[in-house]
């Protein structure tokens, strides 16, 4: 596709980044099944390893099947440059890499899909890096722990899995203030529904494994940079703003500008990280994310209809679906995801535990699976399964206690996951 007019979000998600196969003439992108690129000569090979050319090395790196996807991200999130890798988890932490060091913190909010929340508290210590969770709602809490080590603030645009609304602007305000960038997680609301970076963040990742894909075929993650971000507009960010000896003494900042972070992403994240998304699955990603848009609207109108109905069934305690008029978040909504509140909410019965366990168990359209974002409706006890490794506290914090439920609402005919969930509630409670 030219740079031309700008185009609508509908035609952007099937052709940006894609043109005609220039060999070939083919219409869709190929699976460019091939680790490595031959070099024109010698003089190309070098111009190719010291930045000086953009093109490919090595399938580790770069990929053209991949990189249509990373343009067709980049696009659609309103960013200079996106870098695809293996999975959601992969991205965040090829998000943090070229902003910390040890001894720096991210502060983040505490409503988190249950994985993050572990990457962050546990795992990441082992770099010597360190995480301090806040209530996001909570402006004041965010300033207070922003402390001379932060280096990164880190939400979800709607949280998995209660579908909380974040203030993602409030929050860039505050990061912004800090000198440090807003990294949102836009996974559950894909920029159909939510534009973290014309709200000020300065980087979005995704797990494209959920909606982006849309079909549960393959893992995947990708980070988009705003370009927005000053790295040498103070001294925390030494990698991007200095001379960084793991690629020859290059200034990333000085040498690509707006597309620094994601120079660094591509030249030392995936080189030394080597978390690359493979072809074929960047494959399955371009197929999936030509209908976003249609199928976001759907999960949209599901959620509401099916949220709707919950709230008023005798045997619910309370459902957290940003989009009805009950929920605390209604009129953020409207604000961060004017398209509406997506398609992920939980629902808490009456019963506890047991309800929960027995309900899931009775589903039949519903599929009990740790994932979401699938074109199917899914369903999953958070508190015992991917929030397991949480604290009570942290459970309850992340809207994952025992008595909840996850669900991802499909695409299919809202009668049907209707009639699905009255038999199954009314099984949980014979
Ligand atoms: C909001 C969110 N972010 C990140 C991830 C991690 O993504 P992946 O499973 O692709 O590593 C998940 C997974 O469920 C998620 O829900």
């Amino acid at each position: 596709m030219s740079d031309g007019p700008t185009y609508g979000f509908d035609t952007l998600q099937i052709h940006a980044g894609a043109r005609p196969d220039p060999a070939t003439g083919a219409r869709q992108t190929p699976i460019y099944q091939s680790t490595a690129y031959v070099f024109r000569d010698a003089e190309h090979a070098a111009a190719l390893f010291n930045l000086q050319e953009v093109g490919y090395i090595y399938s580790r790196l770069t990929n053209p099947t991949v990189a249509v996807l990373q343009e067709r991200i980049a696009t659609l999130e309103g960013g200079v440059g996106a870098v695809c890798c293996s999975s959601g988890h992969a991205a965040q932490i090829m998000a943090l890499f070229p902003l910390m060091q040890p001894g720096c913190n991210v502060v983040a909010s505490t409503r988190l899909y249950g994985g993050t929340v572990t990457q962050f508290s546990q795992t990441i210590k082992r770099f010597g890096w360190s995480a301090k969770f806040v209530d996001t709602d909570d402006l004041d809490a965010v300033k207070d722990a922003i402390d001379e080590n932060t280096r990164v603030v880190f939400c979800e645009s709607i949280a998995n899995p209660g579908g909380y609304i974040t203030d993602i602007e409030a929050l860039a305000g505050i990061a912004d203030g800090a000198g440090v960038p807003l990294i949102v997680d836009n996974t559950s609301a894909t920029p159909y529904l939510c534009n973290p970076i014309s709200l000020g963040a300065t980087l979005v990742v995704h797990s494209t494994t959920k909606y982006l894909t849309g079909n549960g075929t393959v893992t995947g993650g990708c980070i988009v940079d705003s370009g927005k971000f000053d790295w040498s507009a103070n001294d925390k960010f030494p990698s991007l703003s200095e001379a960084e000896p793991a690629y020859h003494g290059l200034k990333f900042h000085e040498t690509f500008g707006p597309l620094a972070f994601t120079f660094h992403g591509i030249a030392i994240g995936l080189r030394d990280l080597g978390m690359t998304m493979n072809p074929q699955a960047a494959h399955y990603t371009l197929m999936g994310i030509e209908t976003l848009s249609l199928r976001m609207e759907r999960h949209v109108e599901n959620a509401k209809t099916v949220a709707g109905w919950l709230e008023s069934h005798d045997l619910v305690d309370y459902v957290t679906y940003a989009g009805l008029p009950s929920s605390p978040y209604y009129e953020r909504v409207a604000k961060v995801c004017p398209k509406g509140a997506g398609g992920l909410f939980t629902v808490a019965l009456k019963g506890g535990y047991e309800a929960c366990v027995k309900f899931v168990d009775s589903l039949e359209i519903f599929s009990h699976v740790a994932n979401l974002g699938d074109a199917r409706s899914l369903v999953i006890h958070s508190a015992s399964t991917t929030h397991r490794q949480l604290t009570p506290e942290q459970q309850e914090a992340a809207g994952a206690g025992p008595n909840v439920v996850r669900i991802s609402i499909g695409i299919e005919n809202s009668e049907d996951l209707i009639a699905d969930l009255d038999q199954a509630l009314n099984t949980a409670h014979s």
